[in-house]
């Protein structure tokens, strides 16, 4: 197969559990047929057998130095004083030997093959859901330069980021993105995130089929999820796997479990490690749900819901679930 030695797919992972998102993200991009160079960078904190998985999956692994915003004022604006370190994202300019990139954030998944973005400029990417007239930073087209380095890195330092993280940045940075080039604006079809379906579910339902790329924006990752091999579910959620957005975690679940879980037992051997992952037979499993039964979580006011919600912490399986929603619309629609 052709194969485009100078442009890449790029992606972050700082802790183990990123790494596992990036594993799932490149398994998905190899399983669509990339041509692309794949490249994971890593901070020091990546256990070595999570580097050795991603080596088998990833052309390149680079180590780089965590730059971290520190900026705690305005992270706690967005309720995620995790995501300083996402300055990180930022390395990816220095990566010149290659012409052009796509960065995806770790906790992206790919549908079908999108080397398609590559005929795209830098800065390219989609509106982001929560303020379209910024861009959201989990999916983007990019130019490698060391200038351009230099110059984000005086953008961090002497104005800062606005929501402390490198989305903050990059919108300050590339600030005609919204007016200067339709081009640039990717279709929300590559960065579909899991935010969009609660807000606006009829065009989901329009649209949603044609999504290449999902993005699992918000607190609660893929990977915080447990699932169950056998049956196919994901467990200590509620059992009904129907809706859209499980949907979508079943697949990054099924991807997880088929072809990375393997490569995870191979280089961890006899060191444990998480993997959320059971093969446990039915009968047992359903045995254990009776012990392991946890009492209802008690009431929330409609107000802390609509807070979690605005903060990615939807309890898409329960409350918050498709189902749910939809009944909700029809009951305006009548
Ligand atoms: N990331 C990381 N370690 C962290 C937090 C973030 O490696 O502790 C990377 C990872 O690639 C992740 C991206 O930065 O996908 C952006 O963070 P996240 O996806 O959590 O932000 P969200 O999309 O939920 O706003
Ligand atoms: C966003 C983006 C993510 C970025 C974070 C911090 O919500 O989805 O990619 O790292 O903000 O700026
Ligand atoms: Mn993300």
């Amino acid at each position: 197969m052709y194969v485009n030695i100078d442009q890449a797919f790029v992606t972050l992972a700082t802790t183990d559990n990123y790494a596992k998102g990036a594993m799932v993200l490149g398994k998905s991009l190899r399983n669509h047929n990339t041509s692309k160079k794949l490249v994971a960078l890593i901070g020091p904190h990546v256990s070595e057998p999570s580097r050795a998985v991603l080596r088998k999956v990833y052309d390149e692994v680079r180590l780089v130095d965590v730059l971290d915003s520190g900026d705690a004022a305005h992270l706690a604006m967005m309720k995620r004083p995790d995501l300083g370190v996402t300055f990180t994202k930022l390395h990816g300019w220095t990566l010149t030997e290659y012409s052009k990139c796509v960065f995806m954030d770790a906790d992206t998944l790919v549908l079908s093959n999108i080397d398609e973005l590559f005929e795209r400029e830098e800065l390219s990417a989609a509106p982001d859901p929560g303020w379209p007239d910024c861009f959201n930073s989990g999916v983007f087209v990019f130019r490698p330069s060391n200038e351009t380095y230099g110059k984000l890195l005086t953008t961090c330092s002497e104005n800062g980021s606005f929501d402390g993280g490198d989305q903050g940045i990059l919108n300050s940075f590339f600030s005609d993105w919204a007016t200067a080039d339709i081009s640039k604006h990717l279709p929300f079809i590559y960065n579909l995130s899991s935010i969009a379906i609660y807000t606006y579910l009829p065009a989901f339902k329009q649209y949603g089929r044609d999504a290449k790329v999902v993005h699992f924006l918000g607190k609660v990752k893929p990977w915080d999820y447990s699932y169950d091999a056998t049956s196919k579910t994901l467990k200590g959620q509620s059992q009904d796997a129907s809706d859209m957005h499980p949907n979508f975690l079943l697949q990054w679940w099924e991807l997880f479990s088929s072809s990375v879980l393997s490569l995870m037992k191979e280089e961890y051997g006899d060191q444990p490690f998480h993997s959320g992952c059971t093969e446990s037979d039915i009968h047992v499993d359903v045995a254990q749900m009776h012990i392991s039964h946890h009492p209802p979580p008690p009431q929330m006011s409609s107000q802390e819901r609509k807070q979690k919600w605005e903060h990615g912490q939807a309890d898409y399986m329960g409350l918050d679930s498709f189902e749910n929603i939809e009944k909700k619309l029809d009951s305006f629609l009548k």
